[in-house]
């Protein structure tokens, strides 16, 4: 069962949890609160017993206190902790117990990368949810660091075995094609490539050739795209001396790459008479040289690759269906870069120069940018931002990225606080806009927040 109560249950039941307290009285009252709900709770009376407590034990969470003797007041004691913790767990969730002086203070902590704070005397039923809460993230975190590990692993296994052609990846659908371009390799039959501009449809191809049987043969590589109409089936099938005026016989495409691989970029380019040479070709193994009636054979491995729509192209007459199921008995369609966002990052610092890296920001506008111009655009926008920026980290504003409605400063809010709501809601009798202007928000941003909190909103 799934449920949000069953799963808040069983969040709690398997963690534990430290606290770290001066107060016996406020470690028993965590302790019995937490035990009833199936944690395991540790106490510890200051922070070098905390800290060592953390060192031995695989906690989940800290619950801390802010000053650790009855005399201190300034709550540095419960800084310095903090920070202590952070450097040694990073990612531990450390939820602050502050005294409401100093609110202040562990809204700074807040800001520096503490999970969350409460005021003493707290509520148990807000305590227990915050900290169900930031189990549940911790625990969706990890099972994300296992998958991104299992997967780095897989593609290492593959790397073995295979050349990868320096693709770099880390989404699953990436590896998925990328086994799939390996397995089918060192079979004879055409492969088609589909995928958006820049997707790295050719990267594919070289897998394919790299690990195949031919690699060792000839590579030959055709832009259809690139060519006029004219001259493409000359390029592709050769042409006898006087087949038009001026010409000179020259070898094809096809008969330079016999024995190897031939990649033909953009397809959905070729003519209808070229669709039916390459259509015989692939039958038959033969073809003739434009000017010539003398069939010549060839052995060619094709891997041909569009980011035309072939569907719609055969729907509207232009491209050949027969053609068309000749060459997709193996069909591999790369997604858009913007639907496996894994491989962002990563390649991003692939393309980065030496000694360069990405700031916290940088990663976060490359994570939100939509990528129409897929792996392409990003190395261009990363090599861009090399040579513009002097600084050895790079920050988001070289990248030169169209700003996201989502990061707009108007967006940006102060940490939730839900008993500044609750007093600026009571103050303003329930009139949402009144308290907004009270707390200085807009009133979006109030409504945004109390739902955050789960408050009421229809008030
Ligand atoms: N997974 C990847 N790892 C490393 N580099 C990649 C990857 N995917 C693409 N690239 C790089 O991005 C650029 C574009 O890739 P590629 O030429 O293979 O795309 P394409 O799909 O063939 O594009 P087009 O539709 O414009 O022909 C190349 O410089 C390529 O090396
Ligand atoms: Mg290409």
């Amino acid at each position: 069962m799934s449920t949000p109560e069953h799963r808040h249950q069983s969040s709690l039941a398997h963690s534990v949890l430290l606290i770290i307290d001066d107060s016996e009285a406020v470690r028993t009252a965590l302790e019995v609160l937490f035990s009833l709900h199936g944690a395991q709770v540790l106490g510890a009376a200051s922070p070098q017993e905390g800290l060592g407590a953390l060192g031995r034990e695989a906690v989940d969470l800290v619950i801390q206190d802010m000053n650790f003797r009855r005399e201190a007041m300034s709550g540095e004691e419960g800084v310095a902790l903090f920070h202590e913790i952070r450097r040694r767990h990073e990612g531990l969730p450390v939820v602050l117990l502050t005294a409401w002086t100093h609110l202040e203070t562990a809204v700074e902590l807040v800001k520096a990368g503490a999970a969350d704070y409460l005021a003493k005397p707290w509520d148990d039923t807000r305590l227990l949810t915050t900290v169900r809460n930031l189990l549940d993230l911790r625990h969706a975190r990890n099972e994300a660091a296992g998958l991104r590990r299992e997967r780095h692993e897989a593609r290492e296994s593959l790397a073995d075995r295979f050349a990868l052609c320096g693709a770099i990846y880390e989404s699953a659908a990436m590896h998925t094609l990328v086994s799939m371009a390996t397995q089918v390799a060192h079979a004879e039959v055409p492969v088609l490539i589909t995928g958006p501009n820049g997707s790295g449809k050719e990267v594919l191809a070289d897998i394919i050739q790299a690990n195949s049987r031919a690699a060792s043969g000839p590579y030959l590589k055709v832009n259809l795209g690139a060519l006029p109409q004219e001259l493409i089936e000359a390029e592709l099938f050769g042409t006898e001396a006087g087949a038009f005026t001026g010409a000179r016989a020259r070898v094809g495409r096809f008969e330079a790459a016999d024995g190897g691989t031939l990649f033909l970029d953009e397809l959905g380019n070729l003519s209808p008479a070229g669709q039916a040479k390459l259509l015989r070709v692939l039958q038959t193994g033969e073809f003739e040289r434009l000017g010539s009636n003398v069939a010549r054979r060839t052995r060619v491995r094709l891997i041909a690759a569009t980011n035309a729509d072939l569907h719609a192209a055969i729907r509207e007459g232009r491209f050949r269906e027969d053609l068309y199921y000749r060459l997709n008995v193996i069909e591999l369609d790369i997604p858009p870069l913007a639907r496996r966002r894994e491989d962002i990052l990563p390649l991003a610092r692939h393309f980065l120069e030496e000694g360069r890296e990405l700031s916290a920001e940088a990663g976060q506008a490359l994570l939100q940018h939509a990528w129409p111009g897929n792996v392409r655009e990003l190395r261009n926008v990363i090599r861009r931002a090399c040579l513009l920026s002097g600084t050895p980290v790079i920050g988001a504003q070289a990248l030169n990225l169209p700003v996201p409605e989502s990061a707009r400063p108007q967006e940006q809010e102060p940490p939730l606080d839900r008993g500044a709501v609750e007093q600026a809601l009571q103050r303003a009798g329930g009139i949402v806009s009144r308290a907004a202007r009270d707390l200085g928000l807009s009133r979006q941003a109030l409504y945004r927040r109390m739902e955050k909190l789960g408050l009421k909103t229809d008030a």
